[in-house]
């Protein structure tokens, strides 16, 4: 098997602390965990997945490396016994945003022993950015990577501080590097919001919430060219 991981979960993998135990929550395939001890990058991984077909999976592709002694695979509902493995980073990828939200909020691990999480969410990524930090978790930093198509990393850690981000930022996300990517990703957003607030003028709603989105999101654009 070729553990070469595919750019989105190298993106995600970039952000694991060196010598860290982690937690690949939804490993599916365990490709990430066995780069991440193949890597030299994480001293111990657990692969947790809901799914025995995963698990399974995941068990032949760590037994076929050999590395039964330093991947565990765990079958289990999001973070439910992670208090068992302790791990200093947990990884979530590949899931939609109210998916990854849930897990995070349904156990107090995150919370009391604030683990780095590295979360990579296919869908709602603004909704889950705007539920982190209502409940406390600092985003510390983000990162655009092209795969098939944009995907968005973020990497977080509770600190028990509320954050308010308007409308706009919560879509962007917050990044240091405004890069061509960067670019891509405001672009993307502002076609949708030209979409939106076309759809419901034509339909006679108001659109004064998607016009102000619309306006910072163009401010943002006009910052970076
Ligand atoms: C689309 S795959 C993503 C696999 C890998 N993380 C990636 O990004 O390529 C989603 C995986 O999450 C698992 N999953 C879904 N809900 C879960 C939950 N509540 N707890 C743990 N795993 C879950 C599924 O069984 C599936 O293997």
């Amino acid at each position: 098997m070729n553990y070469k991981l595919n750019k989105r979960l190298l993106c995600a993998a970039s952000f694991v602390e060196r010598g860290a135990s982690v937690a690949d929550i939804g490993c599916d395939h365990a490709y990430l965990p066995i780069y991440l001890i193949k890597e030299n990058i994480a001293s111990s991984v657990v692969a947790c997945d809901i799914n025995e077909g995963p698990c399974n999976t995941a068990r032949e592709n760590i037994s076929r490396q050999g590395l039964e002694n330093v991947i565990a695979v765990k079958c289990t509902d999001g973070l439910c016994g992670i208090e068992d493995i302790a791990p200093e980073n947990i990884v979530i990828c590949g899931m939609g945003g109210d998916l990854i939200f849930r897990i995070i909020s349904e156990s107090a691990y995150t919370k009391e022993n604030r683990p780095l999480l590295i979360l990579q969410a296919m869908t709602k990524v603004n909704e889950l950015r705007a539920s982190l930090l209502y409940s406390g978790y600092n985003i510390e930093k983000e990162a655009l990577v092209y795969d098939d198509r944009l995907y968005e990393v973020i990497v977080c850690r509770y600190d028990g501080i509320k954050r308010e981000w308007s409308e706009a930022e919560l879509l962007t996300g917050i990044h240091t590097e405004k890069n061509e990517l960067y670019k891509i990703h405001i672009d993307k957003l502002i076609k949708q919001y030209t979409v939106i607030i076309k759809g419901k003028k034509k339909a006679l709603l108001d659109t004064s919430k998607e016009e102000k989105i619309l306006e910072e999101l163009q401010n943002e654009r006009n910052r970076i060219i």
